[in-house]
């Protein structure tokens, strides 16, 4: 198996991501509330990329059916009835209903993929769930960090290395990497015992912590709190596994 990880979205845009599964990863805070938000008995969560077209997607839906949620610099957006912080995503608040999200960063990266076999959501949360799924294949697998405003996030890249760890270590898949890949294994390997340090000396903890949203990083650095295994289908995030989503 050949993985390819990316430190930013911004490659993608000359990717081929043909034959392959695509795990993309944004533990602060999107892959991290999606997951929250499934575990809760969410229909589906729909990534979108702005906040005009959450709206419009939402108004398509209807109110008794979609919910709406997203933040820009962290913060809810204003007249959006939820933020992005994970503990939001309760029964009462989204269940059996989808959100239309949007997000500063990873919610846009999803519709990058439009090649892929096929794309998972990943994060801390769920990776152990994410690598038995990858591993069920042979498939190249390109791991897209969604980082942070087109830059590097460490908590993105260790979560990367984590996956390839488990893969290779767990798993026993016999892999390639390319030299991001590597670099994010080495990332985890050095850290493992402490990552959710690693995370919180981060610049996007730093600022999440410093609008209050500390609580959140604290979930998001919880690993395998949250196994559920969202898949994109049809522009929707899914559990897969679930009834009426295989
Ligand atoms: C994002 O996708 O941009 C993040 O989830 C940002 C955040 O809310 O921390």
């Amino acid at each position: 198996m050949n993985i390819d990880l990316y430190l930013t979205p911004m490659p993608l845009n000359r990717a081929n991501l043909e034959n392959k599964t695509v795990a993309i990863i944004d533990v602060l805070r999107f892959c991290t509330s999606t997951c929250a938000a499934l575990m809760v008995g969410a229909k589906g969560v729909i990534p979108t990329i702005g906040p005009g077209e959450a709206v419009e997607m939402w108004t398509k839906l209807g109110g008794d059916v979609a919910v709406l949620a997203g933040e820009r610099g962290g913060l809810k957006i204003e007249n959006f009835p939820l933020g992005n912080s994970p503990a939001e995503f309760t029964e009462e608040s989204v269940g059996g209903r989808f959100i239309v999200m949007t997000t500063t960063n990873g919610s846009g990266v999803f519709s990058k993929t439009y090649n892929a076999d096929l794309v998972v959501c990943c994060a801390l949360v769920n990776v152990s769930r994410v690598a038995a799924s990858i591993a069920e294949t042979d498939r190249n697998l390109a791991i897209v960090c969604s980082g942070q405003e087109g830059g590097f996030s460490i908590e993105d890249t260790i979560c990367g290395g984590m996956l390839i760890h488990l893969l290779t270590a767990e798993h026993k898949k016999e892999v390639t990497l390319n030299d991001a890949s590597s670099l994010a294994l080495l990332l985890y390997q050095t850290n493992w015992t402490a990552i959710k340090k690693t995370i919180q000396q981060g610049e996007h903890a730093r600022h999440l912590a410093e609008l209050g949203f500390a609580g959140d990083v604290e979930i998001a650095a919880r690993i395998d709190t949250m196994p559920v295994l969202p898949v994109l289908k049809e522009g929707r995030l899914v559990p897969k596994g679930e009834p009426g989503h295989d």
